[in-house]
């Protein structure tokens, strides 16, 4: 208890500094709240393959013979959670990829990727991942869905902040690539990256390894999008640090780990849904990868 005679000096010095404490903290983590296509996002290419609904609340790639299509976010961010609701390509979807990323636009480039590998009718989809840095990728993991991510909307979304770049299907972290430059590894953290999607023909080898090809007399292929919300620092292209740098909700003490719930879930992905690992891939790294280290039990 404070002594009750404590002088009013002290005890405004006290508020002062309640207050400033709570003034970094910042906002707690709001859930993504929808917005029009329009207001972050803007086509890349093929501008008439893009269709519009609800004022732009939703819409539709489309990939036929001709080409496919894609959008990117107007802005470029360092740090944030961002996150697409998505639903992928119906029935024969082979040949196809839908992909959801993070990229910075220079030449030794970092980049954070959902790739989703289309099937025929009534095969699983394949959810590949991977994270770039400094122009340097070659770090997949392929996962299986526990849904079918034709039938409904699901939420696709990445954390990232200084300690970690955290993947999520829906509420599930499926993959955490955790900063580890003590020991070597490269971490993206001082290049902006914008947010893009697109769909297009990869049958060369997305489906079995390049085995089933496109079936373009089932051309158009649609996917479809909503949500449209970012929550990120934004910067310019040129920007080497972010802002408000520590003092975002992402940055704080609870984002900066997996909880022990999260690291359960990501284990029951492993164990259950992962196909390919390359933390785990002696053939191609007959030593771990440094950053794969901090990966839990892998
Ligand atoms: C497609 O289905 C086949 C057969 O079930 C499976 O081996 C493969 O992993 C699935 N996904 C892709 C993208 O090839």
């Amino acid at each position: 208890m404070l002594h009750r005679n404590m002088p009013s000096t002290l005890w405004i010095l006290l508020l002062g500094i309640l207050f400033m404490v709570s003034g970094t903290i910042g906002t707690p983590p709001k859930r993504p709240v929808a917005v029009p296509f329009g207001r972050n996002y803007m086509p890349t290419w093929a501008f008439d393959h893009i269709k519009y609904y609800n004022g732009g609340s939703e819409i539709q790639l489309h990939l036929d013979k001709y080409t496919g299509t894609g959008f990117q976010s107007k802005g470029s961010y360092l740090f944030g959670h961002f996150s697409m609701q998505m639903k992928l390509v119906p029935e024969d979807s082979a040949g196809t990829v839908t992909a959801f990323y993070l990229s910075s636009q220079n030449s030794e480039h970092d980049e954070i990727d959902f790739e989703f590998l289309g099937n025929r009718t009534g095969q699983p989809y394949i959810l590949q991942t991977n994270v770039f840095t400094g122009g340097k990728g070659d770090r997949e993991q392929r996962v299986y869905l526990w849904f079918d991510p034709t039938e409904e909307y699901h939420s696709y979304s990445v954390l990232w902040n200084m300690y970690q770049i955290v993947f999520f299907v829906d509420d599930v972290p499926i993959r955490v690539f955790k900063n580890c430059k003590d020991l070597g590894a490269r971490f993206p953290f001082n290049q902006p990256m914008k947010i893009y999607s697109s769909l297009w023909n990869a049958d060369d080898w997305a489906t079995r390894g390049g085995l089933e090809k496109t079936d373009w007399s089932k051309a158009p292929f649609i996917a479809a999008y909503k949500g449209f919300y970012i929550d990120g620092c934004e910067s310019s292209v040129e920007s080497k640090f972010c802002a408000t740098q520590g003092k975002r909700w992402w940055d704080q003490k609870e984002f900066q780990d997996l909880d022990s719930y999260q690291w359960k879930r990501l284990r029951w992905v492993r164990n259950k849904f992962t196909i390919y690992n390359y933390c785990t891939d002696r053939v191609r790294y007959p030593t771990m990868p440094p950053e794969c280290s901090r990966d839990g039990d892998v």
